[in-house]
């Protein structure tokens, strides 16, 4: 059950790809909501205005980084300058999905490291503290100077299958990266937990993994990933899980990005269903993570 906690002094400034999460925050933990004026020129370009004065206050911007992205993005970045100009004294961005995580290093010769370059312009408009949900790799946050955080939503995934009849059931990570994840699943549904060995063709976006026999004959799987993109990794993971026997399997993860068809490509693949959070909004966004970040600003 969601609780109200107290903050001090402190305003929400509810992005526009975060309206929802940002205003479920403030209730949470009982703050006011600074409104916004918010539109796209016919160009494309997004226009800002905070309804509301901040100034000398702590402001919290609850912007996610979804696609599109770079709209996002740069949303998050005015927004945060604005605040910050017009007298906040302190200025914490959360950003529950941060785009260009996995972006974290040069495969392959020549690319730009896309999360360095995220990191510094969040840091250039005066962000004083950054709090996101399940960055792709932990070790990405050590390049901040500011103070960089990263929560997990995968005790309140856990949850939500153990609310749906799902104790007991084994929880599976697609690939390797994965298994810190379902570790934490595996706490809280206690069915036992595995990975598979994934590995991404570079150049084609292709995934090839190799088999092994899991104990999953006659049992529920849920899958838990931290981003369903395209839905590849996953619907091949449903794939092996039924070949082997599997009862029912659930697909689920904290970013639901879900491009193209992804969502058909799972469901078809032999899905019950596809569960997120709303760092991702949409209608696969079905658990919240305000609490989560609700806690982390108590
Ligand atoms: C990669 O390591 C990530 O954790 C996800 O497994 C990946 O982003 C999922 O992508 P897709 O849904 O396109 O297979």
């Amino acid at each position: 059950m969601w609780r109200l906690m107290e903050v001090e002094c402190v305003k929400i400034v509810p992005g526009p790809a975060s309206i929802e999460l940002g205003r479920k925050i403030a209730h949470l933990i009982d703050v006011e909501v600074v409104p916004l004026t918010f539109k796209l020129f016919p160009d494309g370009e997004s226009y800002l205005r905070l309804d509301g004065d901040i100034k000398g206050e702590e402001v919290v911007v609850v912007q996610t980084t979804s696609p599109p992205q770079d709209t996002n993005l740069l949303q998050l970045l005015l927004l945060c300058d604005a605040v910050k100009e017009l007298g906040a004294s302190e200025v914490t961005a959360v950003v529950p999905y941060l785009a260009y995580a996995r972006q974290d290093k040069r495969f392959l010769q020549g690319e730009a490291v896309s999360v360095n370059t995220v990191i510094e312009l969040i840091q250039s408009v005066g962000v004083d503290r950054l709090l996101t949900v399940n960055i792709h790799k932990e070790e990405v946050l050590e390049r901040f100077d500011i103070s960089a955080e990263s929560l997990s939503a995968m005790p309140l995934l856990a949850e939500y299958f153990l609310k749906r009849g799902l104790a007991g059931a084994f929880s599976l990570a697609p690939d390797r990266g994965a298994v810190e994840l379902v570790k934490e699943t595996d706490a809280i549904l206690k069915g036992g937990f595995g990975w598979l060995k994934k590995e991404r063709d570079r150049i084609t976006g292709e995934i090839k993994v190799e088999v092994e026999e899991l104990e999953v004959r006659g049992r529920d799987v849920v899958v838990f990933d931290d981003i369903i993109s395209t839905g590849g990794t996953i619907a091949t993971s449903v794939r092996i899980l039924k070949q082997q026997g599997a009862r029912r399997v659930y697909a689920a993860c904290v970013h639901p990005l879900l491009i193209g068809g992804a969502e058909e490509k799972i469901i078809s693949s032999g899905a019950e269903d596809i569960v997120g959070t709303d760092c991702v909004p949409g209608k696969r966004g079905v658990v919240s993570v305000a609490p989560l970040i609700a806690e982390a600003l108590g």
